[in-house]
């Protein structure tokens, strides 16, 4: 059966990566239709992807694709299919809601209450009952539009606007929001704290072998946990550190947060350690990791020790196949030039006062082969480089 996933966050390029990563790490093939949208073959929504991935809002099966068109039409090519029917297995009748949404600006002049209530009509005559707090399905109309995203740079998709429509599920709402764990809502804050969505997606990258209670990642830069919480989150055993006993502290008056507002966490050992010269007890397979910067980072030589010493402690601490996701300071000119439509050449933007050319290859020399890169825009005058790379055979 085919499924469509839909992509949401604010940077479609970076969370669609993660989305493939996480698909490709459970054998699902996936083509990209729209900087948002998927399409996968698959017969089950794979509820453990849902969960994991920071990004994933809905995941579509069945259903179908059609170009924008107006409600009445819309509504006659969605009844002229068959429709989902519950499952007859079940002893307790299976309930349902019909959602109607729009993303990137779609779904103009298309009556939702329309749709609601004629998709709504159709559902009861094939057996569902309705539940529009908790039903434990969801017959979902997405209205694509052409609005470009945040990071428009970055993408030569097709934006053609359409309207996908599937059967889905409910996102499983027993786990702390990401809004409850953005930085300032932590006991410990300092602003160079992560963004949960971007440390999540970090992990996710990083490819963490499934969970066997084994150490599985590694930030030796933890800052104030950012990448750690998220590690635990997934059920992925992590070890951190850093040279600042106050941040060591705070990463734990964190986790000890974490751990009374949410069950079913993975172990997190944190200790005070130099990057320089961390030694794990055994090898681990990913690591996420920020090293320090600052507005001008990007042009500064300052920190380029640290990051390539980093590079090197965790090679000799990597497992043969590991991974390794790193956020470097980057010129936001880069981002501006491709906005204005330039052909830029990203081996001579610079990263820690080293041209990328060079710097890919120190990377290199420091065991890890850069596999791909994503410019993150984080203000007017500061962007990161989201490195993934992999551990050199
Ligand atoms: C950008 S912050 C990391 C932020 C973190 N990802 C978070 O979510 O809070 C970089 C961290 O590197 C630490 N650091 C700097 N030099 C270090 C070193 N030689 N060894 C270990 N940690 C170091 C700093 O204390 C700082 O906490």
């Amino acid at each position: 059966m085919q499924a469509r996933i839909i992509v949401g966050g604010w940077h479609p390029a970076l969370h669609r990566l993660e989305v493939q990563t996480l698909l490709e790490a459970a054998g699902i093939e996936s083509e990209v239709e729209h900087p948002r949208v998927l399409r996968v073959d698959s017969d089950d929504l794979d509820v453990d992807i849902v969960d994991r991935c920071s990004s994933i809002t809905r995941w579509l099966l069945g259903g179908g694709r059609v170009d924008h068109m107006d409600t009445e039409a819309l509504l006659d090519t969605i009844l002229a299919a068959p429709g989902p029917a519950p499952s007859e297995s079940d002893d307790r009748q299976q309930s349902i809601a019909v959602r109607v949404e729009n993303i990137d600006g779609g779904g103009v002049g298309i009556s939702h209450s329309t749709l609601i209530l004629e998709l709504g009509a159709r559902l009861a005559s094939m057996g569902w009952v309705f539940d529009l707090q908790a039903p434990d399905y969801e017959f979902v109309v997405v209205c694509v539009g052409e609005e470009q995203a945040q990071h428009p740079e970055m993408e030569q998709l097709p934006r053609k606007a359409h309207i996908l429509w599937g059967l889905s599920q409910p996102a499983d709402s027993t786990s702390i929001t990401w809004q409850e764990r953005t930085g300032p809502m932590r006991p410990f804050f300092k602003p160079v704290g992560l963004d949960p969505r971007i440390a999540r997606a970090m992990v996710n990258l990083a490819h963490p072998h499934i969970p066997d209670g084994r150490l599985a990642l590694a930030d030796p830069l933890c800052g104030t946990g950012g990448v750690l919480i998220e590690a635990a989150l997934l059920g992925v055993h992590s070890y951190g550190s850093d040279l600042d006993e106050e941040m060591v502290e705070g990463t734990q008056m964190n986790l000890d947060w974490l751990w009374n507002e949410q069950d079913e966490l993975a172990a997190v050992t944190i200790e005070v350690d130099d990057a320089l010269d961390f030694t794990l007890d055994e090898p681990v397979p990913a690591f996420a990791f920020d090293p320090p910067y600052g507005r001008n980072s990007w042009q500064s030589e300052d920190g380029r020790e640290l990051l390539l010493g980093t590079l090197t402690r965790c090679y000799e601490n990597a497992t043969d196949d590991a991974r390794l996701i790193t956020l470097l300071p980057w010129p936001a000119e880069h981002v501006a030039a491709m906005r204005a439509g330039k052909v830029v050449d990203m081996d001579e933007f610079h990263t820690y006062g080293t041209a990328w050319a060079e710097m890919r290859e120190l990377i290199g020399n420091c065991g890890w082969t850069v596999l791909t890169t994503v410019p993150i825009s984080v203000h007017g005058s500061l962007s990161r480089l989201l490195v993934v790379c992999e551990r050199r055979r």
